[in-house]
């Protein structure tokens, strides 16, 4: 049983950005409700902007699950305490997409190592956050979305906005999602150019009603090619998540990835690598790890370009299996390989609000030839 005082002595491990007491202190906490194992906790916070909120929000999960039990179910509702308008210091300079607060590119060297899996549990991990989520399949040559979120086929409809006709995203598992998949069968839009994919691709983005969103991720194909530049062409990236397993083949591509995202005019800052397949394990026998793909790689890899290490997700059957029935494995509950998901989606959105607390926002490249490309180079 949880009670009263272990939850405000994990509050007080709470400060607030620039405060020098902590939020029970401050009196930021208004209210504590106990239901057995969950706890609902309702605070003040002194700032309206999201990203201070979820923050806040994060930190608090974060000191309940350390002081109490890190499966402890927390919701947290911020509450805003009104203050006089300030103008934004940290307007975004690019051209923006309404409504949509932070934009992240999921990206890899290599083709296979998960990241549409990694992708799709993250959007759907956001979503039972609480964080409103939308996911574009940006994957022109390999679309997988449809049947990752059990939509193969459906087709968004149109919907007027302001005059225009705009593209209704799908929703799945309370995210919204576009994908080319929805437009085109897969043979075809594997034979399209490199202008033709960047221009469907152009068009999920910008001609879609995506309402406000949190966060919109960005399942980007595998490589270093021309449809990446055309995304960090098209909108002002928070910040890319890389992925790679552990393997020294896909780590050189994983260091390629990197590199483009810090080539110098493009310059996304980079939140993290995620080590995928890190081990495999048989569900009913979790402490039998057997590392076929080699072993902290991906971990030492990030060590070594100075990037934060966002976590290890291990190869389950089960994640292969809820990804082909459209059923991502986070929706499976507090199983080994959901719990791997949400601490990498944790951390994600950790270090997107460091990012966004440290770092004036990322403005759109305008790059105006392919010749950006050569450029595109590891570290
Ligand atoms: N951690 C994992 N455990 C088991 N299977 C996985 C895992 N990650 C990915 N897979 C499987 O590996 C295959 C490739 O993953 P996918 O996400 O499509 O990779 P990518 O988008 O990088 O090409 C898929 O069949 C997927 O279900
Ligand atoms: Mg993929």
């Amino acid at each position: 049983m949880v009670t009263r005082e272990q939850v405000l002595e994990g509050l007080a491990k709470v400060v607030f950005s620039g405060a020098t007491e902590n939020i029970v202190e401050a009196g930021l906490v208004r209210n504590i409700q106990i239901f057995g194992e969950e706890v609902e906790v309702d605070v003040d916070s002194p700032q309206p902007t999201l990203h201070v909120k979820k923050k806040l929000e994060v930190d608090i999960l974060k000191a309940l699950h350390e002081h109490i039990h890190p499966k402890l179910k927390v919701k947290v509702r911020t509450h805003v305490v009104e203050q006089p308008e300030k103008p934004k210091a940290n307007e975004i300079k690019g051209n923006r997409i309404p409504g949509v607060e932070n934009i992240i590119a999921i990206a890899s060297g290599k083709g296979g190592v998960g990241k549409s899996t990694l992708t799709a549990n993250l959007a759907v991990t956001l979503a039972e956050m609480g964080f409103k989520v939308g996911l574009v399949d940006a994957d022109i040559y390999g679309p997988s979305m449809p049947i990752m979120f059990d939509v193969p086929n459906v087709k968004p409809v149109a919907v007027e906005v302001n005059g225009k006709s705009m593209m209704q995203p799908v929703e799945s598992y309370g995210v919204k999602l576009l994908s080319i998949g929805f437009f085109a069968g897969t043979d075809q839009a594997v034979v399209w150019r490199g202008p033709m994919a960047s221009k469907a691709l152009n068009q999920l983005i910008w001609d879609a009603h995506w309402g406000e969103l949190d966060f919109l991720l960005i399942d980007l194909p595998p490589g270093t090619g021309d449809i990446h530049l055309s995304v960090v062409q098209a909108v002002p990236l928070t910040g890319a998540v890389v992925v790679s397993t552990p393997q020294t083949i896909a780590l050189a591509d994983a260091r390629k990835g990197v590199g483009m995202f810090r080539v110098p005019n493009i310059n996304v800052p980079v939140l993290g690598i995620v080590e995928n397949m890190a081990y495999f394990t048989p569900e009913e026998l979790p402490e039998n790890k057997y590392y076929i793909f080699g072993r902290e790689g991906a971990r030492n890899l990030a060590q070594t370009l100075e990037v934060p290490f966002l976590g290890e997700i291990p190869l389950i059957q089960s994640i292969r299996e809820a990804g082909d029935v459209g059923r991502p494995a986070v929706l499976q509950g507090n199983t080994l390989a959901a719990e791997a998901f949400r601490e990498v989606c944790r951390n994600m959105v950790e270090q997107c609000v460091a990012r966004n607390e440290n770092l004036p926002p990322t403005e759109a490249v305008r790059i105006t030839t392919m010749a950006g490309c050569s450029a595109v180079k590891a570290k």
